[in-house]
């Protein structure tokens, strides 16, 4: 609901659970008032404390207590009074500062479409939207921040679009949103990492100065996800205040915290500015991309399940958002480049006999990709290695009652290339400079419409041309030597115009394949975000496809990320990453844990006794698979040796609990373990412990784990209410 009361300037913006005020003050400036656990209304007569600061400008002479450095803003650029970290610089003739005041407003139910770029969607009985325009009169910038409020899910979707007027300008800076919050008590929040160390949930006080993390590699990255939150520093999984954003959005960006001179928190997110510019002429405008905020006071666990559902429900799109994910198995771990369509029917035929329902063709089926230095870019069958197409393989495939589903990386392009040596000008490089190499490939330039229509007709021929259900959309280089652009004050608009082009790409091959599950991939977790998210409901969320290594891995994608996104695989041992040994039931355990289950390891070379197993395995999966993927889920134990985490299906009639300990000790301490989310007067039946239980007690007494003396073992235990 949003409610504007005329007299006070006041907009109050209020979801189930949280409220979130602005006000346009009397000279126009629009400041934030509240943000936090909802409130009935929010009283003109809150007062604004205007004091004397030292050192803090004021704009109107006498009046020493007016300046922009103090006042709580919602979008403020520097040079007139702010010195705190500014949403917006726009440079033109009349200088960079911009005074944004107050002009108009609208109102309305549902959400308009963000142009080219990915959103948040919604009807228009679960959203309705604010716009304030704010103006520059020197300038002629007009400033359009748009909100748009869920509030049944607990959401906030904030944007920005710049326009120019008369004169052209150049935009430095245009962040999604800042807001200022009134004290500095924070714990923040962020997923960090690296290559197969994807999403390590890193907690840190903030301090005086400014937290931020940042991606300059033209994708979100494996070490920084573009995902920020506010905590109070002593927040559990069940209590206390946390503030959280996602920025929508899969290239480089900013996300910061800045504890002010005054004690105050600035927060706030965007398209990263160090190596972003945009020239807008006379009448043009420009919109950011998306931040979605939310509130809680009731801990991190409420933190992990309004994002689940609300990126589930209002990013994710199609049929997919909602329908249960095949069990899948990759072929990549199993044979890599070398492989044969022999090889690759056994390895399904196999599959199939334990149950599993999709074969996904990774790298290797085109040009003459035998290893990773040629042929991106060809998108044509290798039929030394698949002579009768991918029409005979897929047909082969679906025959045994399967799926078929293929790798590509279509953003790519190998020096050795058909492709290449037609369009060399189609490869990312700035004129005169070598090709800067990574995994001996290279990018394609796709803020070039051209290359954007070859990716899109190539890669839908490739769709039409065989029965072909899924797609793993794999991206495994980051973006240098950019272009030097058509004019030198230019040279930043490249990042976004190939993350614009990119969306087009996307946006066009997923409407005209509805039909077709899409997983995004970046080397596993490189690009696993938001934004993607919009086109691709599934992500690999690392090529660490060992189940310990996987166990934080798994634990940051799924602090935000829908369970239904997390593609997790069973691989071989020794692990092909880190070489450990791991029972095969725990790396079962762990990858169900993940949600978008699958096996990645050559199934033909396994005795009879672990394909038993693992059709075991699959056969649970598929009595879980609704509960792990659409249900409530639940971390319970985090400590460096132990995990527990369970789920509780939508219905409430199952829960899933899954309990690993890496290392064995001596006299190792028994392990009690607390379920959550149950029905504390239902009975509930667990075959695996032959034995029922009250909610109550699952909740409050909790379960003993076994005392198991090994290293890597792990339990499962299903309970079904009775
Ligand atoms: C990187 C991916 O993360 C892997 O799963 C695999 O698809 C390889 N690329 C193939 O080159």
């Amino acid at each position: 609901m949003i409610d504007y009361r005329a007299a006070d300037g006041l907009f109050h913006l209020q979801a189930a659970n949280f409220s979130y005020v602005v006000q346009v003050l009397e000279n126009k400036q629009l400041i934030h008032r509240y943000f936090g656990k909802k409130i009935r209304r929010f009283s003109p007569d809150h007062q604004i404390v205007y004091l004397d600061r030292s050192f803090s400008p004021s704009p109107i002479s006498g009046n020493r207590t007016f300046s922009l450095d103090v006042l709580p803003l919602e979008y403020s650029s520097n040079g007139l009074g702010d010195f705190r970290t500014a949403a917006i610089e726009v440079r033109s003739e009349k200088g960079t500062a911009l005074d944004l005041v107050y002009q108009t407003h609208r109102i309305f139910k549902g959400k308009p479409h963000l142009d080219g770029l990915p959103a948040s969607h919604g009807t228009e009985e679960d959203v309705e939207t604010l716009e304030i325009d704010l103006y520059d009169e020197l300038t002629d910038v007009t400033v359009i921040l748009s909100y748009s409020i869920f509030p049944e899910k607990n959401y906030l979707a904030r944007s920005a679009r710049i326009q120019a007027g008369k004169l052209p300008v150049q935009l430095e800076r245009a962040y999604s949103f800042t807001l200022d919050l009134p004290h500095k008590d924070f714990e923040i929040h962020s997923l960090t990492g690296r290559y197969a160390y994807e999403k390590e949930w890193t907690r840190v006080p903030l301090t005086a100065g400014r937290y931020s993390i940042d991606s300059l590699r033209g994708a979100s990255s494996h070490s920084r996800t573009p995902f920020l939150a506010l905590a109070d520093p002593h927040i559990t999984e069940d209590s206390g205040e946390v503030y959280s954003a996602h920025l929508v959005y899969s290239g480089n960006f900013t996300a910061f915290a800045e504890q002010t001179a005054l004690e105050t928190t600035r927060w706030g997110m965007g398209l990263n500015d160090q190596a972003f510019s945009w020239r807008l002429v006379a009448g043009e405008s420009f919109q950011t991309p998306e931040a979605l905020l939310s509130y809680t006071d009731q801990g991190l666990t409420d933190m992990t399940h309004t994002s689940h559902v609300f990126l589930r429900d209002h990013i994710c799109r199609g049929d997919f958002s909602h329908k249960e994910r095949p069990i899948l198995i990759n072929n990549w771990e199993a044979t890599y480049f070398d492989f044969t369509e022999e090889k690759i029917v056994e390895l399904a035929q196999t599959a199939k006999d334990a149950g599993i329902e999709l074969f996904v063709l990774d790298d290797g089926w085109f040009g003459k990709r035998n290893n990773d230095e040629s042929s991106l870019g060809d998108w044509t069958v290798n039929y030394d290695k698949l002579p009768n197409g991918l029409e005979g393989l897929a047909k082969a495939v679906t025959d045994l009652g399967m799926e078929f589903g293929l790798w590509f990386e279509p953003e790519m392009i190998s020096e050795d290339s058909d492709l290449y040596r037609a369009h060399p000008d189609w490869a990312i490089r700035t004129t005169g400079r070598p090709h800067i190499y990574s995994r001996e490939q290279l990018v394609l330039d796709l803020s070039q419409t051209a290359v954007q229509d070859y990716i899109i007709e190539s890669v839908s021929e490739i769709l039409k041309s065989a029965k072909i259900s899924y797609v793993k959309w794999d991206m495994n280089r980051n973006i240098t030597n950019i272009p030097e652009g058509l004019a030198n004050d230019q040279k930043y608009e490249f990042y976004h115009r190939y993350m614009l082009g990119l969306y087009r790409v996307l946006e066009e091959l997923v409407t005209a394949f509805p039909d077709v599950l899409f997983e995004s991939c970046s080397g596993g977790g490189g690009r696993n975000d938001v934004g993607l998210l919009y086109y691709m409901p599934q992500a690999w969320a690392s090529d660490n496809t060992d189940a310990i290594g996987r166990l934080s891995i798994q634990d940051g994608t799924s602090l935000i990320y829908p369970t239904s996104s997390v593609g997790a695989h069973v691989s071989a041992v020794p692990n092909h990453q880190v070489g450990r040994i791991t029972p095969l039931a725990t790396r079962g355990h762990v990858a169900m844990l993940g949600g978008a289950f699958g096996y990645e390891l050559d199934l033909t070379s396994l005795p009879q006794e672990e394909l038993d197993e693992i059709a075991q395995q699959v056969e649970t999966f598929k009595e879980i698979r609704q509960t792990v993927q659409f249900g409530t889920y639940y971390r319970l134990k985090r400590t460096d040796n132990t995990r527990a985490y369970n789920y509780v299906s939508q219905d409430g009639q199952q829960a899933v609990l899954t309990f690993v300990k890496t290392l064995a000790q001596p006299e190792a301490p028994l392990m009690q373990v607390k379920l959550k989310g149950l029905d504390p007067e239902a009975l509930y039946t667990c075959p695996q412990l032959g034995a029922s239980f009250y909610g109550d007690e699952l909740m409050h007494v909790g379960l003993t784990m076994p005392h198991i003396q090994q290293d890597f073992v792990s339990v499962q235990y299903i309970f079904t209410k009775i």
